[in-house]
């Protein structure tokens, strides 16, 4: 059986879910969205990754058809239907079907999808040998414009980061804040560990999402007995880091062993990074919303 998704309370296989053309989140970016992961049928972070939804689409004066209840079981309805036990949730809501105008009081209802799916960003040999990346020209925006916390469609900063890293040959880019602070990458947080043995991650206000995956490694490092601090870095700190890698939902984590061809640390995954992946790891299958 294919792959059935829902769209506003009614489930259909991949191939037959489709929306309107005049929705706003087709022609706009107009709307917000979240990636969850299932691990051993278990949702991990649900409710982070629910309220951080809802918080995006209130910025956006995007009312959710749905209450907070109603899109819970309509997700955990979703996961049973799939059956899929490790996989990639994917909850999207627009602003719904307008005019051709950008006008979103035209929209009279949010449009609702969530797809239950798998997902690989990077291949399996760079989470084990680490992956080389660049920095971008494309600045990640400024907190007054799009406000960098709200997880909207608005994706096109992001893929230009990308961008930038496919002319490379590279598969990452991590982008610098327009004062020219390491931000974060197209996808994902960054963490370093710097030469006196600190984890070190920027603060979101430099123009970061606010990573559920981010606050997680963050909560485990410090469980862990390691030091961490959010701060405000620039490429030299990149450069000279010990370590480094990235976070993510869809990412994990993920050790980068090089930023614009200087080596980090030995050029290998570090021992910090390979430690907090195996705790990420064991945390996240052991510590979700059991569906299935
Ligand atoms: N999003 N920064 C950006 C720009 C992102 O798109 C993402 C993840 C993150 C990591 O956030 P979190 O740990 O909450 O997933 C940071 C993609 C779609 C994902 O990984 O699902």
């Amino acid at each position: 059986m294919s792959i059935q998704v829902y769209i506003d309370g009614k489930f259909m296989p991949k191939e037959d879910a489709k929306i309107s053309v005049f929705d706003h989140g087709f022609l706009y970016g107009d709307g917000v969205f979240e990636g969850l992961r299932i691990y051993n049928g278990q949702i991990f972070k649900f409710h982070e990754h629910l309220e951080r939804l809802y918080e995006s689409a209130h910025h956006l004066l995007l009312k959710i058809p749905l209450t907070y209840a109603e899109m819970e079981a309509a997700t955990l309805e979703a996961v049973r239907i799939n059956n899929i036990r490790d996989a990639y949730i994917r909850i999207v809501v627009s602003r719904g079907v307008g005019d051709l105008g950008l006008d979103p009081i035209k929209c009279d209802v949010a449009t609702v999808i969530i797809i239950v799916d798998g997902i690989t960003l990077f291949p399996q040999e760079l989470y084990d040998k680490g992956m080389d990346v660049i920095t971008a020209a494309t600045r990640q925006r400024r907190h007054d414009t799009v406000e960098h916390r709200v997880k909207s469609l608005n994706y096109l900063n992001n893929i230009l980061i990308k961008l930038e890293a496919a002319q490379a040959g590279r598969l990452e880019a991590i982008a610098l804040s327009t004062e020219g602070y390491v931000v974060e990458g197209s996808g994902s947080n960054i963490f370093i560990l710097d030469k006196k043995g600190t984890l070190i991650t920027p603060p979101v206000y430099v123009g970061a999402l606010e990573g559920i995956t981010r606050n997680t490694v963050i909560d485990l490092a410090l469980e862990h007995g390691m030091k961490v601090k959010e701060s405000l870095f620039t490429r030299h700190d990149l450069y000279i880091a010990k370590e480094c890698f990235l976070t993510g939902t869809a990412a994990e984590l993920i050790p980068v062993i090089s930023v614009d061809r200087r080596l980090i640390g030995d050029g290998k995954p570090g021992e910090v990074t390979k430690k907090l992946i195996d705790i990420y790891r064991n945390y996240a299958q052991n510590n979700g919303t059991k569906v299935l």
